[in-house]
């Protein structure tokens, strides 16, 4: 990596002027984030999906503000260049401006660069409250996990011209309320070409096709660490570390249980002249 400058709102904004792809990855804990950041990931989102990645829980409904936090601390020691995104998880911005400031602002002294929330003309009004509390905001759109029994599963959004439009119209909204960018989730790609033609801020896909200004993907989905039957069809699997993980904890089984671990050169010398230190 051979800029090590921070990653700002105006870095972002500066690569899509000149039309160059933000990266970005999921990361919950802080060996991924500094994996991340060493490998030149521009920005980092640490999801509410640490529901399902991390914590084994069926969905993001769950998941709390205090969990959130203490993935976020962890994230933000490990990405020094990486621009982090905190993810406001369910009920910590929809009853109030005022919770959605309070915890917003809870993200961004935990060292945040940002926040994202879901959903488009019904929270733009929070948007505001929480961008005029100076707070940058990412706005989320198609599949918005949250409103998960409003959408009766995890389904592409945007597929007819007149769905497309009502997310545009959410994207307008977000962006006038002072998004500084949005992120669009499983939208076909012809839909997120005509929203991103649509408006000026940075707009991210996670399976919306190419045609955006930069991607983002689970972490786990990426590296082959997800516990579990999704296969999103828009992720490649770059590496296997459930079978590297697995392979390495069965051969220390073995090793334990055939007398083979620890072998001497694993052991502490003892020091016949010296006393024993009792710990
Ligand atoms: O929590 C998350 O990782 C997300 C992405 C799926 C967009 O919100």
């Amino acid at each position: 990596m051979s800029d090590a400058k921070k990653v700002t709102v105006v870095s972002l904004r500066n690569l899509k002027a000149r039309d160059e792809k933000a990266v970005a990855v999921t990361a919950y804990d802080y060996p991924t984030a500094v994996f991340a950041d060493r490998a030149g990931v521009d920005w980092i989102l640490v999801g509410d999906s640490a529901a399902m990645t991390v914590l084994g829980l069926p969905n993001t409904l769950s998941i709390g503000l205090d969990e959130m936090l203490v993935f976020t601390k962890a994230v933000v020691r490990g990405a020094t260049r990486a621009f982090v995104v905190g993810d406001l998880p369910f009920l910590s911005y929809q009853v109030s401006d005022a919770d959605a400031i309070r915890n917003a602002g809870a993200f961004i002294a935990a060292g945040c660069d940002a926040v994202k929330l879901e959903g488009g003309r019904r929270v733009a009004g929070r948007v505001k409250a929480i961008t005029d509390a100076g707070i940058a905001v990412m706005g989320h759109l198609g599949l918005t996990p949250q409103a998960l029994g409003q959408l009766g599963g995890y389904r592409v959004q945007g597929k007819t011209p007149a769905a497309t439009d009502l997310i545009l119209q959410d994207a307008l909204a977000l962006q006038d309320a002072g998004a500084f960018a949005l992120l669009l989730e499983a939208v076909p790609p012809e839909s997120a070409a005509f929203i991103r033609e649509n408006v000026e801020i940075p707009v991210y896909g996670i399976g919306a096709g190419p045609q955006v200004d930069g991607q983002l993907v689970i972490s786990h989905d990426l590296l082959g660490n997800f516990v579990g039957t999704v296969k999103p069809r828009f992720v490649t699997r770059l590496a296997n570390v459930d079978d590297v993980v697995t392979t390495a904890f069965g051969q220390y089984a073995t090793d334990v249980r055939d007398g083979v671990f620890p072998a001497p050169h694993h052991c502490y010398a003892a020091d016949p002249t010296g006393q024993l230190a009792i710990a």
